[in-house]
């Protein structure tokens, strides 16, 4: 009788475990290397041009005359105003973000002042600070002029003039369009009546940028 054992399986399903552990560790690593290949280009690479965070176009000087209404720039996310201070006339670039929480601030035309929804902080056409629980004025971004044309450099903030400081309309030109807006500390009205809007388009009331 022959009673030698069965021969154990060779290393077959061993090497191949081995093998398959190997592959997914190379993989792991392609893929954590490729992660990190794009997070340093997201950082890195220069912001697009014309579009928030870059260079952007808002057209000819010619387009922005004294007493017309703020235009926004959606792909900006800010707005062009015109106002009229002591040493003349003013073109301010205005982040649409309030400096208190961070919601859109609309323009309301029959105001014409900046009207924030969310805790009625308002702000006039000079983006300075008139009432609510705002800490400032509405962040700007800095204007510069070529060929004609506006540009506004969206890549950095410049943060809004404090409390106190009024170079512009003090007061509103007509009803507000924000129920309650300047009451300072109170909650959110729960149904902003009318619409604050603004030239071209109306932006919602949110806490994105
Ligand atoms: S987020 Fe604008 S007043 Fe609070």
């Amino acid at each position: 009788m022959d009673d030698k054992k069965p021969a154990p399986d060779d290393d077959g399903p061993f090497f191949a475990r081995r093998e398959i552990l190997n592959f997914s560790w190379k993989l792991l690593a392609i893929g954590l290397a490729a992660e990190a290949a794009w997070t340093s280009y997201d950082i890195l690479a220069p912001k697009r041009s014309g579009a928030f965070g870059g260079l952007v176009d808002a057209g000819p000087v010619t387009d922005f005359k004294a007493g017309a209404p703020p235009k926004y720039f959606l792909d900006g996310r800010f707005y062009l105003s015109r106002y009229t201070e002591s040493s003349g006339d003013v073109l301010v670039a205005l982040y649409q973000k309030c400096p208190h929480l961070g919601c859109r601030v609309p323009f309301c035309d029959s105001s014409k002042q900046f009207e924030c929804p969310c805790h009625g902080s308002v702000f006039n056409t000079a983006g300075e600070y008139i009432k609510g629980p705002a800490p400032h004025g509405m962040d700007q971004f800095r204007v510069t002029e070529k060929n004609g044309h506006v540009m506004v450099d969206t890549g950095s903030i410049v943060e809004g003039p404090p409390r106190g400081v009024l170079n512009g309309p003090a007061q509103a030109a007509g009803p507000a369009c924000v129920t309650g807006s300047g009451a300072a500390g109170t909650s959110p009205p729960a149904s902003p009546s009318g619409s604050a809007t603004s030239p071209g388009s109306s932006p919602s009331a949110s806490g994105s940028p």
